[in-house]
This record gives structure tokens, C-alpha cells and sequence, in this order.
């Protein structure tokens, strides 16, 4: 892995509940989740938005939770378990390369890009397959840190997104990220 990527020590802090005092799962993906929708975590490490938002789309819903390091989803699907929303999560290893969605052309009714697109070795690419993932009226969360993205890179994102036929249609606030919320153009 490169040294881009969050290490799996990282990822026990960042599933820490005292990331809530700042980080609000509720306040931050609660608008955009309802009941019976499909979610994709795109990144999802441990799951410190996967299993709120599990709880959130209730037993018809779905959380497909993709990440390139499998020691990050073994202990999402721990922490799902024990919050009792394991059967409405799925998680996928995926490579660096590839987020492997392809399958899930159009299902997706919302995905959460939370703190990894600037982890992604290529992501104009990773933002191609997510982009693919959206159905017609589905909505697309970016949060990246400022701690670690630069404004020019986000302006990239931007940029990409806008080739990929996303428009931004909300920049939520969201403690020490730069974040929008985005959907296709019609
Ligand atoms: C900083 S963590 C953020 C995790 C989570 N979204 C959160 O906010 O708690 C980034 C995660 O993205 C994963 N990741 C990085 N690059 C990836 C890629 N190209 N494909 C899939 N997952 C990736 C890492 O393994 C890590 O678990």
C-alpha cells in the first residue's frame, strides 16, 4: 500500500466515538439517508459512517462498504454485529486500482467519499466508478480534510466531478473539511 493510505491504527481513531463531538454522523449524512435506500461507503475503513447509516435505511435498506484494506472491514463487520445491523451491510475488498462497482451501475442512492478521495492513487478514475453508481436523481457526499488537501486539489475534484457530469448542489459545513454534496446534471 502506498503511503498515501491511512493506516489500520489510524483507522481504530477515526471509528472512535469521540470523533462524534465534531464529526456527527447524524448531522452529517442524516439529510441525505432514508429508509430502504442504498448506500455506498466508498473508503469506509471501520465504519464510523457505514453503521450509523445502516441504522438509518433500516431493514430494506443496504450499506455496501468498499475498502482496499481488508483488516479495516474485518473490524467493520465486528462493529456491525455488535450494533445489530450486520444483514443490511456488505463489504467489499477492493485494490487501489479499481473500486470494483461496476455491477452496481445506477443502484446507488447515495455515496459517501468521506476522507479518501485524496488517499486514491488515480482519482479522476475513482470518481468515474463512483459517478457510475448513481441513479438518475442519486447525491454524491465528498468531506476531505483540510488538514491533508490543498485547495488546489480540491478545485481538481471539483473540476473532475464537473467533467463527469456532477454538479455541486450543497457545501455543507462540516468541522475542518472542505465538503460538498453533488448529483448528476440532468
Ligand atoms: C482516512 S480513511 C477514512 C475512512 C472513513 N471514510 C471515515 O471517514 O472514517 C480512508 C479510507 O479509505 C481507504 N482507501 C484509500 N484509498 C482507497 C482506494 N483507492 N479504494 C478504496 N479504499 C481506499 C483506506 O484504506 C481507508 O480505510
Amino acid at each position: 500500500l502506498s503511503d498515501h493510505i491511512c493506516p489500520v491504527w489510524v483507522g481504530y481513531l477515526l471509528a472512535s466515538p469521540l470523533r462524534k463531538l465534531f464529526h456527527n454522523p447524524q448531522k452529517i449524512i442524516g439529510p441525505y439517508i432514508r429508509e430502504g435506500m442504498t448506500v455506498l461507503d466508498a473508503g469506509s475503513a471501520m465504519g464510523f459512517f457505514s453503521i450509523p447509516a445502516a441504522k438509518m435505511v433500516g431493514e430494506r435498506g443496504t450499506v455496501i462498504c468498499v475498502d482496499c484494506q481488508e483488516p479495516m472491514l474485518a473490524s467493520l463487520k465486528k462493529r456491525a454485529r455488535k450494533a445489530g445491523v450486520a444483514s443490511r451491510i456488505q463489504t467489499r475488498v477492493c485494490s487501489t486500482e479499481s473500486l470494483g462497482v461496476s455491477d452496481l451501475a445506477e443502484q446507488v442512492d447515495l455515496v459517501m467519499a468521506i476522507a479518501m478521495i485524496h488517499e486514491a492513487i488515480d482519482p479522476a478514475r475513482l470518481l468515474g466508478e463512483i459517478a457510475q453508481t448513481l441513479k438518475s436523481d442519486g447525491r454524491l457526499l465528498i468531506s476531505e480534510p483540510k488538514s491533508h488537501v490543498t485547495s488546489s486539489q480540491i478545485d481538481e475534484t471539483l473540476r473532475v466531478s464537473r467533467a463527469l457530469g456532477l454538479i455541486v448542489v450543497n457545501e455543507p459545513m462540516v468541522k475542518r473539511t472542505y465538503s460538498f454534496l453533488m448529483k448528476r446534471a440532468a
